[in-house]
This record gives structure tokens, sequence and C-alpha cells, in this order.
């Protein structure tokens, strides 16, 4: 049996994808900024949070499907946008694509993946959502925009929490770029890791960042080294754009990368159909407050009005029932397909979303509850 098969968990696939990337690309994926408090916060909400099972219900057939910005899904679950999914496995990004196109759920392509707006629009028939980093270069951002408009795509996801590139150590220590360059270290990685190396020289290089080449004139081929991405991304951005993207843009709006119930309230305020707290999955502040935690309070907020997302730390079936308990209507993943990606290509991805969807459907039978609607707040102790 295929290792992937036999992976029976997230952190099996997380293992897996350490011994088969150089270290340098695993700890892009896997990494956090500064003292990664954040990062292991996010978990710690998951695991601190505790069901109270209802027993004696026929849960012969349980039912994970729901509605996710106003349209059905089979189950609570995004896939998150990760840039330079890539390169630890040329054309990853479609296979992941793929991979929630056919778990009916969304994918959320990212503005610096390694593939573009348009190959995934031509390539996977399902869901698409853009992600947009607003770039120093506005006439850029706007070409993003209506690219992503001509080819489709159902929302636009601006992701607010990168004013500028959070302290990730690891990339420094690894001497990591993005997008990647094959350095002295990557080489030599590379030759103790020969199936990415031969994989890597099949696609004739390392992929680099699809939808953004010819920004700025690709200088240096690309955007930033790893450890300070957000380089380019504009910290004067503010409400004031937001409201212009917001009339710019007519389908569904969704903003990436908040924490707090004022921004909340105030993006409802805004007409933005959907808020997807997050902190990056501890990329970018260190010390942010917990996802989950910072995702309650702002779901009994503006819940009634719009869409509310979360994303960080989730690793298990089960974290889909405590979030939409404490009234988010999807989890989304980040690092969970990247790992299986990483692990597996699209073959680990699509594991990584069918041992979520597994443990899902495990843990509302062991809960008592049949459907999404009744998943309800007293599901979780309080
Ligand atoms: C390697 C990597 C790349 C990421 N790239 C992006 C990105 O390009 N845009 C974005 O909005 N978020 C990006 N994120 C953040 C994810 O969208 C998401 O917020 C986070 O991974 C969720 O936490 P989780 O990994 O614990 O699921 C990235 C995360 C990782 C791990």
């Amino acid at each position: 049996m295929p290792a992937i098969d036999r992976a029976v968990s997230i952190a099996d696939l997380r293992a897996l994808a350490k011994r088969r990337l150089p270290r340098a690309i695993f700890d892009f994926f896997d990494g956090g900024a500064e003292d990664e408090l954040t990062l292991r916060a996010n978990r710690a909400a998951f695991e601190g949070a505790r069901l109270l099972p209802r027993v004696l219900r026929d849960v012969s057939k349980v039912d994970p499907a729901c509605e996710i910005l106003g349209l059905p899904a089979g189950r609570p679950f995004v896939v998150a946008p990760t840039g330079g999914a890539g390169i630890a496995w040329p054309g990853v990004d479609i296979g992941i694509a793929r991979a929630a196109a056919a778990a009916g759920i969304p994918y959320t392509l990212s503005t610096n993946a390694t593939a573009s707006i348009e190959e995934v629009a031509d390539q996977v028939q399902g869901r698409l959502w853009f992600q947009l980093y607003v770039l120093r270069e506005r006439g850029f951002v706007e070409k993003l925009v209506t690219r992503a408009e001509a080819a489709g795509y159902e929302a636009l996801v601006p992701t607010v929490d990168l004013a500028t590139g959070g302290k990730r150590e690891r990339d420094t220590r690894n001497g990591f770029s993005i997008p990647p360059r094959l350095n002295a270290r990557l080489l030599l990685d590379g030759a103790l890791h020969p199936a990415w190396a031969w994989r890597i020289a099949l696609h004739g290089g390392l992929p680099d960042f699809a939808s953004v080449r010819g920004y700025r004139g690709s200088r240096e081929r690309g955007l930033a080294l790893a450890s300070s991405v957000g380089r380019d991304t504009d910290p004067a951005f503010d409400w004031d754009d937001l409201a212009r993207l917001r009339e710019r843009w007519k389908k569904k709006l969704v903003v990436k990368g908040v924490s707090r119930v004022e921004d909340a309230e105030r993006l409802a305020a805004l007409g933005v159909d959907g808020v997807w707290v997050s902190n990056h999955g501890g990329r970018q502040l260190d010390g942010a407050v917990a996802s989950l935690e910072a995702m309650a309070p702002i779901a009994r907020a503006v819940g009634g009005r719009m869409a509310v997302l979360m994303d960080g730390g989730v690793r298990r079936g089960v974290d889909a029932l405590k979030a939409r308990a404490l009234g988010a209507q999807a989890v989304c993943v980040g690092r969970p397909v990247l790992y299986g990606g990483g692990a597996g290509g699209a073959a680990g991805a699509e594991r990584a979303l069918a041992i979520l969807a597994t443990e899902l459907e495990r843990a509302m039978q062991l809960c008592g509850v049949r459907t999404m609607a009744e998943v309800t707040p007293d599901l979780v102790a309080s």
C-alpha cells in the first residue's frame, strides 16, 4: 500500500512530508512567525474546546452537507490560499483544487500560487475563490481583479493581515527565498531528497508565482525573500480602499485576516459578504489571539448578517464541529492540504481532505448530530 494511503491522520501526512521534502521547503510550509506562539495557540484552542455529545439518537446516517457563502457545499471545509505550494510538488495547486472540487468544497487560489488564475479556472470544475494581496502597484492589483472576474471566480478574498511580512525565523535561518532560488543549500538538500529533486528537474526547475509574473518587471523573477514576504503588499491599504474594492467587485467579497469584533461589524456595514477570521496560520503577528477564540464573539456579533469563516489549527474533522458550534459556517485548511500535497502531490491532497471528511462523519455520529443544522452552540462545553 502506498505510504499516502497508510497515513491515518493529518499528523501522519505531516511526518511524511517532513521526510520527503528538503528541510527549507518543509519549514516554509510548517513554520510560523517568531516564537510560534500563535501557531501553537491556534491548535491549543481546538484542543481545549470540549464537546458535550448527545446520545440515543439514530445516527445511522449523517450528512455533513451545508451552505457556504450562500451556496451548497459537501461539507463545512474550504481550502485556504497558500502561496508556493508547487515548490514541493510541481502542479500540486491544480491537484489540490481538483481534490476540493471532488469534495464539493470551495478552493481559494492564492495571489502567490504556482498556478495562474486562468490555469486553475480552465482545469478545475468547482467552486473557485481568488485571494488577493493588495500590492503596492495598484494598477497591477486592478489587473488581477479583472483577470479573476474574467475567469469566473465566485468570490474575491482580499487578505488584510499582511501590512508587512511576519518574522519567520525558520526561513531566515534556512536562507529560503520566495520565489525559491536554487542555492547551494537547497541543492545539497535536494540531493538528500532525490524524488523531490527529480520532480523539480522534470518540471524544468522550481515553479514561480504564476499570476504575478510581470509584477514590477519581475526583476529577480519575483517578489520577496520568504523571510520578508509582505515587502510588496501595500501597508497603506485601508477602509476607504476596501470600500472602493467593494464597489468594484460585484460578486461575493470575503475579507480574510480579521480578529476583532468591531472590524467585523464595520465589514458588515460595508456590505462585505463574509468575514474570514484568521491570523494567517500564525505566520504574521506572533502573539495574536487564537483564531477559534477570536471567531466566537465575531460570530455572535455578525453571524446573522454575513458568512463567518475561520482558519488556523484545523487538523481533525472534529474541529469543524467545534467551530460550527461556536458560530462558523466553515473551517478553512491551509497546512493540512500542503502536508498532503508535499507528501504525495494530488493524491496526498485528496488523502488529507478524505481523512478530515471521515473524521468529521465519525465525530457527527459520536456527537449525536445528523446534519450541520443540528450542530448548535450547546454542543461545546462552556
Ligand atoms: C505555506 C503557506 C503559504 C500561505 N500563503 C498564503 C497566501 O498566499 N495568502 C493568504 O491569504 N494566506 C496564505 N497562507 C495562510 C493560509 O491561507 C491560512 O490562513 C493558514 O494556513 C491557516 O492555518 P493552518 O495552516 O493551520 O490551516 C499561507 C499559509 C501557509 C502555511
